[in-house]
């Protein structure tokens, strides 16, 4: 651009002083007129040309290597799922779950014996020279037979487990006049009395009662409390289920 502008403006010069030299010339010596003036200064640069045609296409291009790499492709689908993999180690235990609902009634079990379960029966000893306290359960110390510990050693009471009819009966040796009254809890249900008329004597006595469970059987004595348990004169207490309920 700027090369072109010097260019135009060397030939725009040349072109003027051939013009000079021409009028110089022309001009005749003797005229009138003096010397011409120097040439103006240069004028301002013209505008840009317009642009130029379109070039010719150029030569065709180098064919690309197999082994150059083409543009990167397009992303493809995604593959088929892969093998289920190995099983992984076992969790922590769950929390307990709730209790299901019970089970139907299992079949009757075989029949039961009799002799095992619905049995109760005791004869207890008293075995002392000491008359028995009056109006407190007289205390018969020495076992003979007692199922299930019913009767009580340590407070003289038979307490009933198996409700029904029992047989209660006694066989007492007695120095002194003697009273035996037997009580259901705190009731009295009979009593049996013997005024003494030998060294030694034998009273007894024997009633059916009905018992209910926790209900409690003992012998009493009031003031006449003769009562004995030595060698030959022994003082006994028995009660046996008859019928359970
Ligand atoms: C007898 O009764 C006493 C006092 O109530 C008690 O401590 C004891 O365990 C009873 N004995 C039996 C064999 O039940």
């Amino acid at each position: 651009m700027e090369k072109r502008f010097w260019e135009q403006l060397y030939l725009a010069l040349t072109l003027l002083l051939l013009n000079l030299g021409s009028a110089v010339t022309v001009e005749n010596p003797h005229s009138c007129y003096g010397a011409p003036g120097l040439p103006g200064m240069p004028g301002m640069p013209g505008r840009d040309g317009r642009d130029g045609l379109k070039g010719a296409k150029g030569e065709p291009g180098i064919p690309a290597s197999p082994t150059q790499l083409g543009p990167k492709g397009m992303k493809g689908e995604p593959g088929p799922p892969g093998l289920p993999g190995k099983a992984g180690l076992p969790g922590v235990p769950g929390a307990m779950g709730i209790p299901g609902e019970a089970g139907d009634a299992g079949p009757p079990g075989i029949p039961g014996s009799y002799k095992q379960k619905q049995q109760s029966a005791f004869s207890v000893t008293r075995q002392t020279s000491q008359y028995p306290l009056k109006n407190v359960p007289v205390v018969f110390n020495n076992v003979i037979t007692n199922t299930n510990h019913d009767y009580n050693t340590t407070t003289g009471r038979f307490t009933c487990r198996l409700p029904g009819v029992y047989y209660f009966v006694f066989h007492s040796s007695h120095t002194a006049n003697l009273c035996i009254i037997l009580h259901k809890n705190q009731r009295k249900i009979a009593s049996f009395c013997d005024h003494k008329t030998n060294t030694m004597q034998v009273s007894s006595g024997g009633l059916l009662l009905h018992v209910a469970a926790a209900d409690e059987v003992w012998l009493g004595v009031n003031d006449y409390n003769g009562m004995v348990g030595i060698a030959n004169s022994d003082s006994i207490f028995s009660g046996f289920l008859l019928f359970p309920d």
